[in-house]
């Protein structure tokens, strides 16, 4: 097929999006005028996949491991989302969580090569000339961070760009959205973290961070911009502090083509799990009792949704928030409380002030726990004890990440609970064996979500991206996880199949989209046939004489 490319020589090679290294036909390399620019062998892509696994295997570090497909990306993109598509399973966690996490606190230290955009606050007022330099002019997606908190990682400022760059790379791999319309993006607006602001291959502005109305004028600018721009664009915050991320999510999301991955797409993964919790104890979403560790952005965001989700199964919005208590750093948010935040409030019910998490337990009587506080270990033994108490099949959700952080870990939960705990974490732990059984923890991590939130909004043009998505995603994931697997505790789909799980997902978001009137395209007669020629495919193209002179 001919391509519109019109490069030669070496700057085929110098491109990651034609560069086949060792892959040109003996044609291509005539035309191309590449000969004695590449060895003088045609090797097929399992061949140069045998290799990129030789020298993965000779790297003593996943941090090595992701430097080394990071390296690959820049050279030859269809060679990097071979290898990860090849074995999602084993490579989603090098270039995702949780070495994402390692190399984004080393960022400034281990960087080689520009990706996505950086944009300063000092660009105000030209904001859309600096975007006006990326090369792709129809961008579909921009996931954008200040970096204002990093997993559990506390405020990383630049070195926070690997989350975006990692985020779009998982809507190539788990969704097959196509790379070309994918922009990530840091915008600097500082950082309060001195020990960067100290380090001199930090790579952001040495400034603390401005006051709220400056950045969200800034933001503003940048949303209009891109309007502007790339009207197909949706753009995806990611990684921004907890009451920025609720704010700016409610200041755009019914105007534009926006979502929050950690208030949405977390709380989406989450309602995945809970609904096959309740497959699992034979009960409904509406028979159970939550309490959150942590009120940040990731646990209003799944309050939010699950109260919908709550809505749409027969309760009034009031009765649903009733189901919801939230504990954070200062407590229990109850109606004593005189430091919660707008948001926060409908989670803050009557009962006597506490710090002690366990005891709130034994007051609440919630059938269900979700950690979302980037404190690894607070599920104590105490705490999953206390659950264990007043639950047959407490249900444990240590969601924060990386993998210290998570608030307990399998193995815990199942020993402290003799066994009876439905548990899952937000990132990938072993199976577990205890007393005769083989346990499987599953991970809720978003990638499930929000690469098929992604290709739903691709293919139909959604215009909007309301909550409803997220839950229809939700249900999605849930029903594909098959019932024998269920059984032994795993609440999510196995990472291996994650391409056809997100194109199914994706499907049946796409079918909402149409159904609430978002689409900007016509609706197919298969939706699911609609998806899948869309999905982007690790090959190389052929490049002919053609398409070299276009
Ligand atoms: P956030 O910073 O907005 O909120 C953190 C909350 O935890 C705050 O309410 C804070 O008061 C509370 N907290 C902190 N220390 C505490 C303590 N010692 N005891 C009780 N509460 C405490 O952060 P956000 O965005 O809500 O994220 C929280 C965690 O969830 C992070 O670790 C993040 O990595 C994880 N997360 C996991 C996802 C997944 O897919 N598994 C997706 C998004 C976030």
């Amino acid at each position: 097929m001919a391509t519109a490319n019109s490069k030669r020589g070496i700057d085929v090679l110098y491109d990651p999006a034609l560069n086949k290294s060792t892959a040109f036909s003996e044609a291509e390399k005539q035309a191309l005028g590449i000969i004695g620019l590449v060895p003088d062998v045609t090797e097929t892509e399992d061949q140069q996949l045998q290799r990129v696994n030789l020298q993965l295997a000779q790297k003593p570090t996943d941090l090595e491991r992701y430097i080394y497909l990071i390296n690959l990306l820049d050279h030859n993109e269809t060679l990097f989302y071979r290898t990860v598509m090849s074995d999602p399973a084993r490579f989603l966690p090098i270039v995702y969580d949780p070495t994402i996490g390692e190399a984004c606190l080393k960022f400034g230290h281990i960087y080689r090569q520009p990706r996505g955009m950086y944009l300063s606050i000092t660009r105000r007022g030209e904001v859309k000339n600096v975007l006006k330099n990326w090369p792709q002019k129809d961008v579909r997606f921009i996931c954008v961070t200040d970096a204002g908190r990093i997993l559990g990682l506390g405020d990383l400022g630049a070195n926070g760009m690997g989350i975006p760059i990692g985020k779009l790379q998982l809507y190539t791999a788990c969704a097959g959205v196509p790379p070309q319309y994918l922009l990530p993006m840091y915008l600097d607006a500082g950082t309060n973290n001195e020990q960067y602001r100290n380090d001199p291959l930090y790579l952001g502005m040495r400034k603390t961070r401005p006051s709220t109305d400056e950045l969200y004028s800034f933001v503003d600018e940048f949303v209009q911009a891109v309007q502007a721009l790339y009207p197909k664009c949706c753009i995806h915050f990611e990684d921004w502090t907890g009451v920025d991320a609720v704010h700016l999510l409610k200041r755009y999301r019914d105007k534009y083509c926006v979502y929050n991955d950690d208030v949405q797409g977390t709380a989406g993964i989450t309602l995945a799990g809970m609904i096959n919790a309740t497959k699992l104890k034979g009960t409904n979403l509406k028979d159970e009792k939550y309490l959150f560790l942590g009120a940040g952005s990731a646990a209003i965001g799944l309050a939010d949704l699950l109260c919908s989700a709550l809505v749409a199964q027969g309760m009034t919005l009031k009765e649903a928030q009733s189901r919801v208590y939230m504990f954070d750093i200062n407590g229990l948010l109850e109606d004593t409380r005189t430091d919660l935040v707008d948001f926060q409030k409908p989670y803050s019910h009557k009962h006597a002030p506490t710090r002690d998490f366990a005891s709130a337990i034994e007051s609440i009587k919630p059938t269900t726990i979700i950690g979302v506080s980037t404190v690894g270990g607070s599920f104590t033994q105490k705490v999953i004890e206390a659950m264990s108490r007043i639950n047959e099949r407490p249900v444990i959700l240590a969601l924060s990440n990386p993998t210290e952080h998570a608030e307990c870990t399998p193995e815990q939960a199942y020993t402290w609970s003799k066994g009876t705990a439905i548990y899952a974490a937000g990132v990938q732990f072993p199976p577990v064996h205890f007393g005769g059984h083989t346990f499987l923890p599953g991970q809720a991590n978003n990638f499930y979500i929000f690469p098929a939130i992604g290709m739903a909004v691709f293919a139909t043009q959604a215009a909007r991206v309301p909550d409803e998505l997220f839950i229809e995603a939700a249900r999605a994931v849930a029903d594909q996880v098959p019932p024998g697997l269920l059984k032994q505790g795993l609440l999510y789909p196995l990472q291996s199949n994650i391409l056809e799980t997100e194109v199914q997902t994706a499907a049946r978001v796409a079918k909402l989209v149409f159904d609430l009137g978002l689409a900007r395209v016509k609706q197919p007669t298969d939706i699911v046939a609609f998806i899948r020629q869309l999905v982007y495919k690790p090959e190389y193209r052929e490049e002919t004489a053609a398409s070299t002179t276009a």
